[in-house]
Protein backbone atom coordinates (compact mmCIF):
# COMPACT_ATOMS: atom_id res chain seq x y z
CA UNK A 1 0.00 0.00 0.00
CA UNK A 2 1.53 3.33 -1.09
CA UNK A 3 1.59 5.50 1.93
CA UNK A 4 0.74 9.25 1.48
CA UNK A 5 0.87 10.40 5.28
CA UNK A 6 2.33 14.31 6.09
CA UNK A 7 1.21 15.00 2.10
CA UNK A 8 -1.58 17.55 0.96
CA UNK A 9 -3.03 17.16 -1.90
CA UNK A 10 -5.92 19.07 -3.85
CA UNK A 11 -7.92 16.94 -6.72
CA UNK A 12 -9.92 18.95 -8.83
CA UNK A 13 -13.74 17.74 -10.33
CA UNK A 14 -13.29 15.36 -6.98
CA UNK A 15 -17.28 15.29 -6.75
CA UNK A 16 -17.80 12.36 -8.81
CA UNK A 17 -16.58 9.88 -11.42
CA UNK A 18 -12.52 9.42 -11.73
CA UNK A 19 -12.10 12.22 -8.87
CA UNK A 20 -13.78 11.12 -5.97
CA UNK A 21 -12.18 7.75 -6.59
CA UNK A 22 -9.09 9.26 -6.47
CA UNK A 23 -10.12 11.46 -3.89
CA UNK A 24 -11.01 8.40 -1.68
CA UNK A 25 -7.66 6.17 -2.33
CA UNK A 26 -5.60 9.44 -1.37
CA UNK A 27 -7.18 9.70 1.73
CA UNK A 28 -7.29 5.88 2.76
CA UNK A 29 -3.08 6.47 1.67
CA UNK A 30 -3.32 8.80 4.51
CA UNK A 31 -3.23 12.04 2.37
CA UNK A 32 -4.66 15.16 3.27
CA UNK A 33 -6.93 15.27 0.66
CA UNK A 34 -8.59 19.07 -0.49
CA UNK A 35 -11.78 18.13 -3.05
CA UNK A 36 -12.46 21.05 -5.23
CA UNK A 37 -15.66 21.03 -7.39
CA UNK A 38 -18.06 23.27 -9.04
CA UNK A 39 -20.69 20.71 -8.06
CA UNK A 40 -21.00 22.03 -4.65
CA UNK A 41 -23.91 19.51 -3.49
CA UNK A 42 -22.17 16.05 -4.40
CA UNK A 43 -18.53 17.68 -3.77
CA UNK A 44 -19.61 18.28 -0.37
CA UNK A 45 -20.97 14.71 0.07
CA UNK A 46 -18.19 12.99 -1.24
CA UNK A 47 -16.41 14.56 1.04
CA UNK A 48 -18.25 13.78 4.00
CA UNK A 49 -18.36 10.35 2.79
CA UNK A 50 -14.22 10.10 2.82
CA UNK A 51 -14.42 11.74 6.33
CA UNK A 52 -17.08 8.97 7.40
CA UNK A 53 -14.83 6.72 6.26
CA UNK A 54 -12.08 8.30 8.78
CA UNK A 55 -10.14 9.84 5.77
CA UNK A 56 -8.98 13.56 6.05
CA UNK A 57 -10.92 15.61 3.40
CA UNK A 58 -12.39 19.32 2.67
CA UNK A 59 -14.32 20.61 0.06
CA UNK A 60 -13.77 23.93 -1.74
CA UNK A 61 -15.84 25.13 -4.41
CA UNK A 62 -14.17 26.27 -7.58
CA UNK A 63 -14.75 26.55 -10.91
CA UNK A 64 -11.26 25.69 -12.63
CA UNK A 65 -12.08 27.85 -15.63
CA UNK A 66 -11.70 31.02 -13.37
CA UNK A 67 -8.82 32.17 -12.24
CA UNK A 68 -9.79 33.59 -8.63
CA UNK A 69 -11.36 30.40 -8.07
CA UNK A 70 -8.17 28.13 -8.64
CA UNK A 71 -6.16 30.94 -6.32
CA UNK A 72 -8.81 30.07 -3.56
CA UNK A 73 -8.48 26.78 -3.98
CA UNK A 74 -4.78 26.77 -3.80
CA UNK A 75 -5.14 28.88 -0.69
CA UNK A 76 -7.64 26.83 0.98
CA UNK A 77 -5.92 23.83 1.01
CA UNK A 78 -2.86 25.84 2.66
CA UNK A 79 -5.34 27.36 4.95
CA UNK A 80 -6.65 23.98 5.83
CA UNK A 81 -3.66 22.08 5.86
CA UNK A 82 -1.07 24.32 5.77
CA UNK A 83 0.86 23.24 2.19
CA UNK A 84 0.45 21.77 -0.93
CA UNK A 85 2.51 18.77 -1.71
CA UNK A 86 0.38 17.08 -4.89
CA UNK A 87 -2.12 18.23 -7.32
CA UNK A 88 -5.14 16.28 -9.29
CA UNK A 89 -5.85 18.15 -12.29
CA UNK A 90 -8.75 16.48 -13.10
CA UNK A 91 -12.00 18.40 -13.86
CA UNK A 92 -13.06 18.51 -17.32
CA UNK A 93 -16.45 18.36 -19.81
CA UNK A 94 -18.17 15.91 -21.69
CA UNK A 95 -16.39 15.42 -24.90
CA UNK A 96 -17.95 17.83 -28.02
CA UNK A 97 -20.07 15.52 -30.83
CA UNK A 98 -19.44 17.73 -34.45
CA UNK A 99 -16.69 17.67 -36.76
CA UNK A 100 -14.29 20.63 -37.56
CA UNK A 101 -16.60 22.08 -40.14
CA UNK A 102 -19.76 21.85 -37.93
CA UNK A 103 -17.20 23.79 -35.41
CA UNK A 104 -19.76 25.79 -32.27
CA UNK A 105 -17.63 28.84 -31.42
CA UNK A 106 -19.25 29.00 -28.40
CA UNK A 107 -18.58 25.29 -27.62
CA UNK A 108 -14.75 25.50 -28.16
CA UNK A 109 -14.43 28.48 -25.77
CA UNK A 110 -16.41 26.94 -22.69
CA UNK A 111 -14.68 23.25 -23.77
CA UNK A 112 -11.44 24.87 -24.00
CA UNK A 113 -11.66 27.07 -20.89
CA UNK A 114 -12.16 24.32 -18.65
CA UNK A 115 -10.36 20.89 -20.58
CA UNK A 116 -7.15 23.47 -21.65
CA UNK A 117 -7.09 26.83 -19.61
CA UNK A 118 -8.39 25.10 -16.44
CA UNK A 119 -5.41 22.50 -15.88
CA UNK A 120 -3.33 25.66 -17.10
CA UNK A 121 -4.51 27.97 -14.35
CA UNK A 122 -4.32 25.18 -11.84
CA UNK A 123 -0.62 24.55 -12.43
CA UNK A 124 0.09 28.27 -12.06
CA UNK A 125 -1.63 28.65 -8.83
CA UNK A 126 0.13 25.18 -7.69
CA UNK A 127 3.34 25.77 -8.98
CA UNK A 128 3.75 29.00 -6.92
CA UNK A 129 2.85 27.53 -3.76
CA UNK A 130 5.07 24.90 -4.43
CA UNK A 131 7.49 26.81 -5.60
CA UNK A 132 7.09 29.20 -2.15
CA UNK A 133 7.38 25.93 -0.05
CA UNK A 134 10.82 24.95 -2.07
CA UNK A 135 10.34 20.99 -0.86
CA UNK A 136 9.13 19.93 -4.43
CA UNK A 137 5.88 18.16 -5.32
CA UNK A 138 3.93 16.55 -7.42
CA UNK A 139 1.22 17.36 -10.22
CA UNK A 140 -0.70 15.06 -12.22
CA UNK A 141 -2.69 16.24 -15.34
CA UNK A 142 -5.54 13.80 -16.43
CA UNK A 143 -5.29 13.82 -19.72
CA UNK A 144 -6.83 11.29 -22.30
CA UNK A 145 -6.09 8.41 -25.19
CA UNK A 146 -7.85 11.46 -26.79
CA UNK A 147 -4.46 13.30 -26.64
CA UNK A 148 -2.69 10.43 -28.15
CA UNK A 149 -4.99 8.05 -30.16
CA UNK A 150 -7.98 10.26 -31.04
CA UNK A 151 -11.40 9.25 -32.33
CA UNK A 152 -13.34 10.59 -34.73
CA UNK A 153 -15.85 13.77 -33.73
CA UNK A 154 -14.34 15.49 -31.04
CA UNK A 155 -11.81 17.76 -32.27
CA UNK A 156 -11.97 20.07 -28.91
CA UNK A 157 -11.75 18.24 -26.59
CA UNK A 158 -8.80 16.01 -28.62
CA UNK A 159 -7.24 19.66 -28.71
CA UNK A 160 -7.79 20.75 -25.58
CA UNK A 161 -6.27 16.98 -23.94
CA UNK A 162 -3.34 17.02 -26.26
CA UNK A 163 -2.41 20.40 -25.53
CA UNK A 164 -2.81 18.66 -21.62
CA UNK A 165 0.26 17.22 -22.48
CA UNK A 166 1.87 20.04 -23.72
CA UNK A 167 1.47 21.81 -20.43
CA UNK A 168 2.83 18.93 -18.59
CA UNK A 169 6.11 18.46 -20.92
CA UNK A 170 6.42 22.12 -20.54
CA UNK A 171 5.59 22.10 -16.96
CA UNK A 172 8.19 19.52 -16.36
CA UNK A 173 11.06 21.17 -17.87
CA UNK A 174 10.82 24.31 -16.40
CA UNK A 175 9.91 23.04 -12.95
CA UNK A 176 12.58 19.90 -12.86
CA UNK A 177 15.08 22.46 -11.20
CA UNK A 178 12.76 23.13 -8.37
CA UNK A 179 11.97 19.33 -7.42
CA UNK A 180 8.73 19.30 -8.48
CA UNK A 181 7.42 16.67 -11.01
CA UNK A 182 4.59 17.20 -13.91
CA UNK A 183 3.15 14.30 -15.64
CA UNK A 184 -0.09 13.41 -17.38
CA UNK A 185 -2.27 10.54 -17.46
CA UNK A 186 -4.09 9.46 -20.61
CA UNK A 187 -7.31 7.30 -19.24
CA UNK A 188 -9.13 5.33 -21.75
CA UNK A 189 -12.23 4.21 -21.19
CA UNK A 190 -13.52 4.45 -17.85
CA UNK A 191 -16.65 3.89 -16.61
CA UNK A 192 -17.50 7.42 -15.40
CA UNK A 193 -20.66 9.34 -15.54
CA UNK A 194 -19.00 10.98 -18.13
CA UNK A 195 -17.97 8.12 -20.41
CA UNK A 196 -21.44 6.90 -19.85
CA UNK A 197 -23.16 10.27 -21.09
CA UNK A 198 -20.82 10.36 -24.25
CA UNK A 199 -22.15 6.75 -25.26
CA UNK A 200 -25.35 8.01 -24.77
CA UNK A 201 -24.77 10.97 -26.97
CA UNK A 202 -22.88 9.40 -29.58
CA UNK A 203 -25.42 6.03 -29.40
CA UNK A 204 -22.63 3.78 -28.82
CA UNK A 205 -23.71 0.27 -27.27
CA UNK A 206 -21.61 -0.12 -23.66
CA UNK A 207 -20.98 -3.57 -24.71
CA UNK A 208 -20.02 -3.64 -28.34
CA UNK A 209 -18.07 -0.46 -27.47
CA UNK A 210 -16.04 -2.23 -24.87
CA UNK A 211 -15.24 -5.18 -26.69
CA UNK A 212 -14.14 -2.96 -29.38
CA UNK A 213 -11.88 -0.44 -28.30
CA UNK A 214 -10.45 -2.11 -25.33
CA UNK A 215 -7.95 -5.42 -25.96
CA UNK A 216 -8.88 -5.99 -21.89
CA UNK A 217 -12.90 -6.38 -23.31
CA UNK A 218 -14.22 -4.12 -20.30
CA UNK A 219 -14.22 -0.70 -19.08
CA UNK A 220 -11.68 0.49 -16.19
CA UNK A 221 -12.85 1.20 -12.88
CA UNK A 222 -12.34 4.71 -11.80
CA UNK A 223 -9.88 3.54 -9.09
CA UNK A 224 -7.94 2.00 -11.71
CA UNK A 225 -6.89 5.51 -12.99
CA UNK A 226 -7.00 6.65 -9.67
CA UNK A 227 -3.83 4.12 -8.56
CA UNK A 228 -1.85 5.68 -11.49
CA UNK A 229 -2.00 9.22 -10.01
CA UNK A 230 -1.81 7.72 -6.21
CA UNK A 231 1.93 6.08 -7.67
CA UNK A 232 2.75 9.84 -9.26
CA UNK A 233 1.85 11.81 -6.26
CA UNK A 234 4.09 9.44 -4.15
CA UNK A 235 7.71 9.14 -3.62
CA UNK A 236 7.64 6.03 -5.12
CA UNK A 237 8.15 8.09 -8.68
CA UNK A 238 10.91 9.90 -7.68
CA UNK A 239 12.41 10.11 -11.07
CA UNK A 240 9.80 10.33 -13.32
CA UNK A 241 8.76 13.97 -14.67
CA UNK A 242 7.33 14.47 -18.19
CA UNK A 243 6.18 11.77 -18.63
CA UNK A 244 2.67 10.70 -19.84
CA UNK A 245 1.29 7.33 -18.57
CA UNK A 246 -1.37 5.95 -20.18
CA UNK A 247 -3.98 3.48 -18.26
CA UNK A 248 -6.11 2.38 -21.39
CA UNK A 249 -6.32 -1.63 -21.12
CA UNK A 250 -4.44 -1.55 -23.87
CA UNK A 251 -6.04 1.22 -26.53
CA UNK A 252 -3.26 2.91 -27.53
CA UNK A 253 -1.39 -0.42 -28.63
CA UNK A 254 -3.59 -1.36 -30.76
N1 LIG B 1 -14.34 8.55 -18.32
C1 LIG B 1 -13.49 8.32 -19.29
O1 LIG B 1 -13.64 7.33 -20.01
C2 LIG B 1 -12.32 9.23 -19.54
C3 LIG B 1 -11.40 8.84 -20.52
C4 LIG B 1 -10.30 9.65 -20.74
C5 LIG B 1 -10.10 10.79 -19.99
N2 LIG B 1 -11.02 11.14 -19.05
C6 LIG B 1 -10.73 12.34 -18.27
O2 LIG B 1 -10.72 12.00 -16.89
C7 LIG B 1 -11.15 13.11 -16.10
C8 LIG B 1 -12.31 12.73 -15.20
O3 LIG B 1 -13.35 12.27 -16.03
P1 LIG B 1 -14.65 11.55 -15.44
O4 LIG B 1 -15.03 10.54 -16.43
O5 LIG B 1 -14.47 11.17 -14.03
O6 LIG B 1 -15.68 12.79 -15.56
P2 LIG B 1 -17.05 13.08 -14.76
O7 LIG B 1 -17.88 13.89 -15.69
O8 LIG B 1 -17.60 11.82 -14.24
O9 LIG B 1 -16.53 14.01 -13.58
C9 LIG B 1 -15.96 15.26 -13.87
C10 LIG B 1 -15.94 16.11 -12.62
O10 LIG B 1 -15.42 17.39 -12.96
C11 LIG B 1 -16.26 18.40 -12.43
N3 LIG B 1 -16.14 19.61 -13.24
C12 LIG B 1 -16.51 19.80 -14.53
N4 LIG B 1 -16.27 21.06 -14.90
C13 LIG B 1 -15.73 21.69 -13.83
C14 LIG B 1 -15.27 23.01 -13.60
N5 LIG B 1 -15.35 23.98 -14.54
N6 LIG B 1 -14.73 23.31 -12.40
C15 LIG B 1 -14.67 22.37 -11.43
N7 LIG B 1 -15.11 21.12 -11.57
C16 LIG B 1 -15.64 20.78 -12.78
C17 LIG B 1 -17.65 17.78 -12.46
O11 LIG B 1 -18.55 18.45 -11.56
C18 LIG B 1 -17.34 16.35 -12.03
O12 LIG B 1 -17.31 16.21 -10.64
C19 LIG B 1 -11.47 14.22 -17.11
O13 LIG B 1 -10.34 15.04 -17.29
C20 LIG B 1 -11.75 13.45 -18.39
O14 LIG B 1 -11.57 14.23 -19.55
C21 LIG B 1 -12.12 10.40 -18.81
Amino acid sequence: MIDLNGKVAIITGGAMGMGAATAELFASAKAEVVIADFNDELGRKTTQRICDQGGKAAFVYADVSKSRDVEKMVNFAVDTYGRLDAAVNNAARTPDDKPIADLDENEFDALIAVDLKGVALCMKYELQQMMQQGKGGSIINISSVSGIRPQPRTPIYIAAKFGVIGLTKSGAIDYSPHGIRVNAIAPGAIDTPMLRGALKQFGFDPNTYAKQLCMMGRFAQPSEVGQASLWLASDLSSYVTGAVITVDGGYTAM
